[in-house]
């Protein structure tokens, strides 16, 4: 993994890279294979995420996410990245670092989702794992927390494998499709990493 670049949203190239994939600051020009790849997906997205608005798809709300992402970006809210394949520059999935404490915490929150057709191809582990120094060492964090439904195998194993520690059971934690749902919560900590 490299860390290529800082923080400039109209700079296109990649700002980490892992093995096959990179990962960049999402555009306006991402807006067709993103609702592609979304739309196609949603069956096997839906389960595990918030309820998507009617419009989430259209090009009016893609362009209102990308302005609300550059203000996260500027006010150190939040770090979203979209992931690509290396080879052909497809759209694979997305990666987000939210809820950014600074002070006494030093602490984000990371989610994450691959298109359906990209699943179990270790995209995801690779991106975790790229992320990282991106995490403690761009950001200067100091923990890094994600949170999955207790039923979520695919989330719990990347977590597992991504050095991420089991910590306990969060009540009712997020309303997710629909639903306030109970969560497992897992962190990384610096200290796992130096
Ligand atoms: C969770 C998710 C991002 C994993 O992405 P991925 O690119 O498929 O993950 P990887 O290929 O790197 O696999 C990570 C591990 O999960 C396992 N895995 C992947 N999909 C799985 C599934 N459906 N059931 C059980 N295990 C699964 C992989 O086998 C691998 O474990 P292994 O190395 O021991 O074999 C993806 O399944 C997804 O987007 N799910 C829907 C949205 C979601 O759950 N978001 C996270 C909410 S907390």
């Amino acid at each position: 993994m490299a860390l290529l670049r800082s923080s400039d949203w109209s700079d296109t190239s990649p700002m980490v890279e892992g093995k096959g994939i990179s990962m960049r600051y999402p555009q306006l020009a991402d807006y067709q294979a993103w609702s592609e790849l979304r739309g196609e997906s949603r069956s096997f997205l839906s389960p595990w995420e918030p309820i998507w608005p009617a419009d989430d798809l259209t090009r009016a709300a893609f362009r209102r996410r990308i302005k609300r992402y550059e203000r996260d970006v500027r006010e150190d809210q939040a770090y979203p990245f979209l992931i690509f394949r290396s080879e052909d520059g497809a759209l694979i999935g997305g990666a987000t670092l939210s809820n950014i404490r600074r002070g006494v915490a030093q602490a984000c929150s990371l989610g994450y989702w691959v298109g359906e057709r990209f699943t179990r191809q270790g995209y995801m582990t690779e991106a975790v794992s790229s992320m990282l120094p991106f995490v403690f060492e761009t950001l200067k964090m100091h923990r890094v927390e994600a949170a999955c439904l207790p039923n979520n195998e695919a989330s719990k194993k990347l977590l597992r494998k991504s050095g991420f520690v089991e910590e306990g059971l969060a009540r009712r934690y997020l309303r997710i499709n629909g639903e306030w749902r109970d969560h497992i919560l897992f962190a990384a900590l610096v200290d796992d990493f130096s």
